[in-house]
């Protein structure tokens, strides 16, 4: 149980940011946020406000240069390339993942080395204010075992996957057969639900269509249902490269870069808990069906500009489409572990579209609405927006003390006014980083 006295930022409605002074904040013993009482005075007696089971609790008075805001939900991470962020941008995507990803990948078969690049990674991310985590990993269970143990262990809020692939991947980094794949995911499945944590879920994780069979792809949506309809994670229309490759594995479909999405809705693994990396270049039709199915696309702006060819159209697929969208990191494929930086590269992304856009500015994105998508909107993805994404009563404390104190961000004493509060929040978001985060709790639990 913990009382905070401190400002809350957060972003209930796109587009808008909330800022909600002189906060008297409880948190109960299961995590979760039992009251926030606005404007009260730090002169005043908490005991006024809360109820009893709140009373005679220290209470936490944050200073003038800190803030609460909701933990950043990263929908896009893999684990494994944690190791070579920041090496090997500067070729296509399939070389880059034949040349560094599958190598790197298949390295962490070293359990120690898989630990410290696990413990690594998380803590990083948690340090940067990410407490919801959706991860690959790699083929390996062992490997993969240890990430959900430290991703618990951490305390960080993590869904992660064994990845997946039989086909047209290296010889020593495949699981060759659709029938091996199977089981592996499915012990991996296993020893997650064995913890009975509700915070680490195994997610089933086809890496994405060229290494993944039919077979393989349909035996994973199966045991997704079989297991109370797990999530779903995969790649989709991402590069032009990827799409030429499932385009020459299957001649007999219908193109124009809607492979993909025909391809996993006919083996039924898009569903209500899919979320699909990237899809830049995903056609009006596909929008409709991933709409239809009430899956989503895990935005990774930076990784898109390297590997992509293209930008997503984030205004135009989420804010007038409705398709639901959060944003990622793609570790690697994205250099930064940090969903600030997602955010405003998502805003980058979204002026360098319009630059060429018929509608201009129209299609621009602004920081309040991405940092919507990286908190609420990175929740509906993964379906836990009744618990996080934004800080109210009834939801879990997973946030973010951000101290503006120091000298990244600068101006401070503007704080005393509403609207100066705001500017100082936005400092904070475009030039903020790791230094500015102070504390950080998942489920109530002080993490960092
Ligand atoms: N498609 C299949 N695997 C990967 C990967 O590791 N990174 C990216 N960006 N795309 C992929
Ligand atoms: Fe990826």
């Amino acid at each position: 149980m913990s009382v905070f006295h401190a400002t809350i930022v957060h972003t209930p409605v796109r587009g808008e940011l909330q800022v909600l002074r002189d906060c008297l904040i409880a948190v109960d013993t299961n995590g979760i946020i039992g009251a926030i009482h606005s404007n009260v005075p730090t002169s005043a007696s908490p005991e006024t406000f809360l109820t009893s089971e709140f009373h005679g609790l220290p209470v936490r008075y944050l200073s003038k240069h800190q803030f609460l805001m909701p933990g950043f939900i990263d929908t896009h991470v893999h684990a494994p390339q944690y190791s070579y962020t920041g090496s090997g941008t500067d070729v296509p995507l399939m070389t880059w993942l034949n040349k560094y990803a599958f190598p790197a990948e298949r390295l962490l078969t070293s359990l120690p080395l898989a630990r410290d690049v696990y413990t690594r990674l998380v803590r990083r991310l948690l340090r940067n204010g990410t407490t919801t985590a959706l991860y690959f990993a790699t083929l390996h269970l062992e490997p993969t075992k240890i990430l959900a143990d430290i991703v618990e262990d951490l305390g960080q809020r993590g869904f992660v996957g064994k990845a997946s692939m039989d086909r047209n991947a290296p010889d020593d980094y495949s699981e060759h057969t659709a029938d091996a794949a199977l089981q592996s995911a499915e012990s991996f499945i296993q020893y997650v639900i064995g913890k009975a944590n509700p915070l680490v879920v195994p997610v089933i994780t086809p890496r994405f269509i060229p290494t993944c069979s039919l077979d393989l792809l349909r035996g994973l949506a199966d045991l997704s249902r079989r297991y109370g309809n797990l999530p779903i994670q995969s790649h989709i229309s991402e590069s032009h490269d990827e799409i030429a490759f499932v385009r020459s594995l299957h001649p007999e479909l219908e193109h124009g870069n809607g492979c993909d999405t025909t391809i996993f809705d006919s083996c039924g693994l898009l569903t209500p808990r899919t979320v699909m990396a990237h899809g830049v270049h995903l056609t009006e039709k596909n929008i409709s069906v991933l709409k239809q199915r009430g899956s989503s696309v895990a935005v990774c702006p930076l990784s898109n500009f390297y590997f992509a060819n293209g930008i997503f159209p984030l205004h135009e697929h989420h804010l007038e489409k409705g398709l639901k969208c959060g944003l990622g990191t793609d570790v690697a494929g994205g250099y930064s572990p940090s969903m600030l930086h997602s955010v405003r590269t998502a805003v980058v992304a979204s002026k360098a579209l319009a630059l060429t856009h018929p509608r201009g500015k129209e299609v621009e994105v602004d920081w309040r609405t991405a940092v919507w998508v990286a908190t609420v909107g990175g929740a509906r993805c993964l379906g836990i927006e009744d618990q996080v994404g934004t800080l109210e009563v009834g939801k879990v404390f997973d946030a973010v003390l951000v101290d503006v104190g120091d000298e990244v961000v600068g101006a401070v004493d503007v704080f005393e006014e509403m609207d100066s509060l705001e500017r100082v929040v936005e400092k904070f978001i475009h030039l903020g980083d790791e230094r500015n985060v102070a504390g950080v709790w998942v489920q109530g639990k002080k993490v960092v």
